[in-house]
């Protein structure tokens, strides 16, 4: 079908005015109690127009995420070979993939059956579907941590949130501090009068403050390869990195082609100006 210009005009429109929507719609973090709570800011390697992402800082936040959030977590966008993007060699990434177990087949009797993971295989589930899971952790869905960072970055509609993110400011960042924020300080004494059901947790930065995961970090709870010491605001800084990075992995691809352009506009204006100067130097004279 052909796609008449009037229907694209129409469709651009559309999208301004969804823009413009998005971009007006700051929303309030949810609270049921009627206080908002904003995550603190926190410094992030990525932000600025130079800024990337703290390789180390990211590989830690894996290893958070291996051995404190992916017995309940999936992270089904990322594939094993992403990784190494963050430094790991393919030698290493395949070792590390094949740790965990996917199903395959069916084989020549048609027949599945489970083999170590691959670099070409998404990121093991924990649970084969969404019911496994809510059945695992008491009826509550822990979810996909994939775009998580994106999700929870403080509320611009989805145009709005990239444009700002483009120009850094807070948009994509806040999706990291309130990761930060839910996991490090987040977890505190319910205030007095405050009834919980069994299987949930105070939690200030959770909407409506009552979360159905229980802390997953603790200090020491993980031993860093490089020897990091594993504080609680550590372990959530980190993994909060990876999964910024997990969310956004073109993030930096981008910065650099925006610099780039901007180099060449400004050597280009340079050119016009020089060619401007030279082409009526000559008229003026006469
Ligand atoms: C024992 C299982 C379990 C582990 C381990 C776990 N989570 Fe969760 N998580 C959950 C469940 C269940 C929910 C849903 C909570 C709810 O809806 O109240 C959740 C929710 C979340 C949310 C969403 C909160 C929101 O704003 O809705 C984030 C983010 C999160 N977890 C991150 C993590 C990270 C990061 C780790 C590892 C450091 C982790 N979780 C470890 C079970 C777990």
């Amino acid at each position: 079908m052909r796609i008449g210009f009037k229907s694209f005009s129409l469709t651009v429109a559309a999208a301004a005015i969804a823009g413009a929507v998005g971009l007006s719609g700051f929303a309030k973090p949810a609270d049921a109690a009627g206080k908002a709570v904003y995550p603190p800011e926190m410094e992030w390697s990525w932000t600025g127009p130079f800024g990337t992402f703290d390789r180390a800082a990211a590989q830690r936040g894996l290893q958070v995420y291996t051995q404190a959030c992916a017995a309940c977590h999936a992270l089904s966008q990322m594939f094993y070979r992403n990784l190494t993007d963050l430094g790991y060699t393919e030698e290493q990434v395949k070792e590390f993939a094949a740790q965990f177990e996917v199903q395959d087949g069916p084989d020549e009797f048609g027949e599945m059956f489970f083999r170590p993971a691959l670099p070409s295989d998404r990121f093991v589930s924990p649970f084969p579907n969404e019911q496994a899971a809510r059945a695992a952790n008491g009826g509550a869905y822990p979810p996909d941590l994939s775009l998580i960072v994106k999700n929870r970055a403080l509320g611009f509609g989805s145009i709005g949130e990239n444009f700002l993110a483009m120009l850094q400011i807070r948009g994509f960042s806040s999706g990291a501090d309130y990761l930060h924020a839910l996991l490090a300080e987040g977890y505190v004494d319910p205030p007095e009068g405050v009834e919980l059901l069994p299987g949930q947790w105070y939690n200030t930065y959770m909407a409506g403050n009552a979360i159905a995961m229980p802390p997953p970090l603790y200090p020491d709870g993980v031993e860093y390869e490089d020897g990091t010491r594993a504080t609680l605001s550590q372990q959530a800084y980190d993994v909060a990195t990876f999964l910024a990075w997990a969310a956004e992995p073109r993030l930096e691809e981008r910065k650099e082609t925006g610099v780039k352009v901007l180099i060449f506009l400004a050597l280009f204006t340079g050119i016009l100006i020089a060619v401007k100067r030279r082409t009526w130097a000559d008229v003026k004279k006469h």
